[in-house]
Order: C-alpha cells, then structure tokens, then sequence
C-alpha cells in the first residue's frame, strides 16, 4: 500500500507527498514535484535532512554504529576481505568469483604505469607542494592520455578500463607525489607485487638498500583503506556525483573529489589530528587545556578527529582503527607519546557533558594518523591516503549514477535573499 505525507501550506492548501521506503526502513518523503504543484521549494543548509538519491552501495545507521559494503558489515570485510576484492564489491556489487577477480586484477596489474611525459608535470611542481593539490591535478591530467575514454556513452568495457586505470595508477600518482616532496628518485611499479606492497615499494624503497615489503604495514594498510572504501553520500562523494551529472568525465569528477576530501572538516581532518596532538605534546602535554578550549564558543579551535555529521553513537571505523593502532604499535615496539594524548584526549572528551550532549566522539580520522606515523608517512600524504581509500567508492558512487536511466544533473534551487531591482548609477554619482 502506498504511504503518503501530508503538507499543509500557509496558504491552507494541503497536498500529499508519496512516502518511500528503503531495504532499511529508513523513510523519506519524495518532494520531487513539490515545486511544479505548489511554487515552494525546500531550504536544508549542509543538506542536514535532504536524500541526494537512491543507493544500494552503503547502508550506514548513525544512531547504532552501523557500516556495511553492499549488505556486509565492515568488521567482516576487515577481518576477511582484501581492499582489492572489497573495491570490486562496491563497484560492481557482488563479490568476485575467482574468475572474475583473477581479471579484475590482473587488469589492475597492467594498467598501473603513468606516460613517461607526466614525469615532467611532477617535476614542475615546488618541493613543499601539498601532495593532495598535485594528487587532484594529476587524476585530472591523466584524462588527456586517453581521449577515447572521455566520452560520455562509454560501453561497459570502456568504463571498466577507465575504473581499472584509475584505481592502479592512483597509487603511482600519490607514490610519486611523495617522491617529489622528499626529493627522492620516483620508483616504478613492479607487477611481481600485489596491490599494497606494489604501492609501499614505490613509496619507500630507495636506489641505494634493498627494501623489504613489511606484511605487518602491508596488513594495517589494507584494513585502513578497507575501511575508507566508502561512506555513502558524505561531501567528496557527493561533489563527485555533482560533477559527474554533468556527464564530466570520471577522471574530472574523482578529481573534484579528492579537492572535496582535502578539507579539513572531512579528510583533512586526519592532518589536523596530528598536527594538533603534536601541539598539544610541545606545549607540555596538558591536553585538557585543549579540550577547554574546544568547548570554548569564542574560539574557532575545535577537537579535530571528534564529531561526525551521522554518527551519534559511536564510529564504528574508529573502533578498529583503535585497536589496529594499539596492535601495530605493540608488533613494532612503537611508544609513540602521541598515542598516549590521544589516549587521554578520548577518554576525558568522553566525560566531558560538552560531548556527551553533542554526541561527539572520535570519528575515523582520530587514530588513523597515528598508524601512518608509525609506517614512516608525513603527515601532508595522510589525507592522500584517505583519497585511496575512498577511490572504489567514489567510483562505484559515479557508475551507479551514470547508469542509472533516470539520471538528472545536479541542480539545487535557492531562496534569493539580495537586493530587489534597482537601477545603475555612474561612479561619479556613487557616494
Ligand atoms: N570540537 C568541538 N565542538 C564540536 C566539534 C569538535 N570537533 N564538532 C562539533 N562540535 C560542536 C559544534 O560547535 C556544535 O556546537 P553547538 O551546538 O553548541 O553550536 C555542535 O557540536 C554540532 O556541530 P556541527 O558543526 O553543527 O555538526 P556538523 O554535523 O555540521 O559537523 C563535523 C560535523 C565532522 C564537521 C564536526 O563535528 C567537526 O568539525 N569535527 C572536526 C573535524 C573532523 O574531525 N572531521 C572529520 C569527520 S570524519 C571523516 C569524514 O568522513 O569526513
């Protein structure tokens, strides 16, 4: 039986909205012709309450702590899947068969060299260029190698091939990123390696020593990138399907993501943490002084790695990575004073009425940096970590949309609240 709101207008009419419901039992009321039967339009800053679309790729509970892939829990997935094979899952919806993953990797494999002419782009860039501006450009740049993969009514197979090459360079790109801002020689990707120790080996071996891929970092990588694979509709993932309902092509719209991400309120945030706890321990440690002044109105200060726009509860992403960090750090005989802030930072924001009432508690990003400390990153790629993490999400994000029959191009509406018409004057008579 169809459910139907009821809206009264102030002018008394009163109109139905039909009600929808998902596999979830969350309830929207679908306002699409709202405008065309009353004039009005809806107002919602920051999209608070507004439903961009109709997804099967991620089903988040924010009130219960819940996160799955396509209807798998995300502890599963960590504990059982790859990143490879999970990026496959939210792309094409369905685990692999051994068929179809030995392909889809074995397409990853060979499609992983960047054109030698991009070399030069890397080496143009200044030595303390942030590593996400160079990562955003060189997505884009990638798009001019393959003009047959522009157009907008790709078949299967060429979509395939620009998801596949995007996901396998992407880790040169952010590699090579690395390279140039510490001054070293780019290393090449090497198809005897798998995914992650491919990408840990152009990041960290050098001409002169032989490098050893640790399967320890190799682990705590893939569970990091698992999960940041997707978080539904969050705002790089919505720029990227704004921009791809342009139908701009999917190197474009991943790249206005990755500048989406960059912000500190939403990837940048992981920056943030460290630099922050590294504030806190050289001003002495006293980490309560900074939670005072997180909770102080009049400063902008706020407790990065805390709060989230959905989750009420608890992070459940936060959750693992805590005890990923606890782990890893023990594997390695790491005391990272760091830790310890954190550590404390957690526990005294958790009794704190402040957070309580506001339901703020770490989020994702609060423990990851500690983990990419620990493996030897600067804190300026951590944000570009996150981007290749979230790269099979965005992606499965933009496929999903392109394919849909429906698909209409992003176009919000607004109240106009600026001056009513008035007339031009010549500067000479402006005072
Ligand atoms: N420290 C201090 N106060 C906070 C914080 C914080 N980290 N986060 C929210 N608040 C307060 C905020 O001042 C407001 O208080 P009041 O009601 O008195 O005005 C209240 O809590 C609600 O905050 P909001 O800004 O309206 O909430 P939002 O849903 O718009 O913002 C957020 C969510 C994540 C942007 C915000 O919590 C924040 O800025 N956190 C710090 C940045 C951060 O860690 N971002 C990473 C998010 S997780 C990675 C990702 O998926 O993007």
């Amino acid at each position: 039986m169809s459910k139907f709101a009821k809206l009264t207008l102030d002018d008394g009419r009163t109109i139905e909205l039909p009600v929808i419901e998902g596999t979830e039992h969350e309830k929207a009321i679908d306002i699409t012709k709202l405008r065309a039967q009353t004039g009005y339009i809806t107002i919602d800053s920051g999209y608070m309450n507004t439903g961009a679309t109709m997804s099967k790729i991620t089903f988040l509970d924010g009130e219960n702590g819940i996160l799955r892939y396509r209807g798998y829990d995300i502890a599963e997935l960590c504990e059982k899947s790859s990143f490879l094979e999970v990026s496959y899952l939210l792309i094409y919806g369905q685990l692999p068969t051994e068929t179809q993953f030995a392909d889809f990797r074995l397409k990853i494999k060979y499609h992983s060299l960047i054109h030698e002419d991009m070399k030069n782009f890397f080496n143009n860039y200044p030595g303390q260029a942030h590593p996400m501006a160079i990562m955003s450009s060189m997505v884009c740049s990638l798009s001019s190698y393959y003009p047959d993969l522009l157009k907008s009514d790709q078949t299967s197979e060429e979509r395939d091939a620009t998801i596949t090459r995007i996901l396998s360079k992407v880790r040169v790109l952010a590699a090579f990123a690395y390279k140039r801002s510490v001054g070293q020689a780019f290393v090449y990707p090497k198809n005897s390696y798998s995914y992650i120790p491919n990408f840990l080996n152009m990041m960290f071996a050098v001409p002169a020593e032989e490098y050893q891929v640790d399967p320890v970092a190799t682990r705590a990588l893939e569970l990091l990138l698992i999960l940041h694979a997707d978080h539904e509709q969050n705002c790089s993932t919505s720029t990227v399907r704004l921009v791809g309902s342009s139908k701009a092509n999917l190197f474009a719209s991943i790249s206005a993501g990755i500048c989406a991400l960059w912000g500190p309120l939403h990837g940048g945030a992981n920056q943030e943490v460290l630099e922050m706890l590294q504030a806190i321990h050289d001003d002495g440690g006293d980490y309560k002084k900074f939670l005072e002044k997180a909770k102080d109105k009049t400063n902008p200060f706020r407790l990065m790695g805390f709060g989230h726009r959905v989750y009420k509860n608890f992070d459940p992403r936060a959750k693992i990575i805590k005890k990923a960090c606890d782990d890893l750090l023990a594997k390695w005989g790491i005391n990272d004073p760091l830790l310890e802030i954190a550590k404390g930072l957690e526990e005294a924001a958790l009794k704190d009425p402040y957070f309580i009432e506001r339901k703020l508690y770490p989020n994702v990003d609060f423990y990851s940096g500690i983990i990419y400390r620990a493996m030897g990153l600067p804190t300026n790629m951590f944000t570009v970590m996150f981007a290749i993490g979230r790269m099979p999400g965005w992606i499965a994000q933009w496929k999903e949309m392109i394919e849909d029959p429906g698909m209409k191009i992003g176009r919000p509406r607004q109240i106009y609240t600026g001056a009513t018409p008035r007339t031009y004057s010549s500067i000479d008579q402006r005072k």
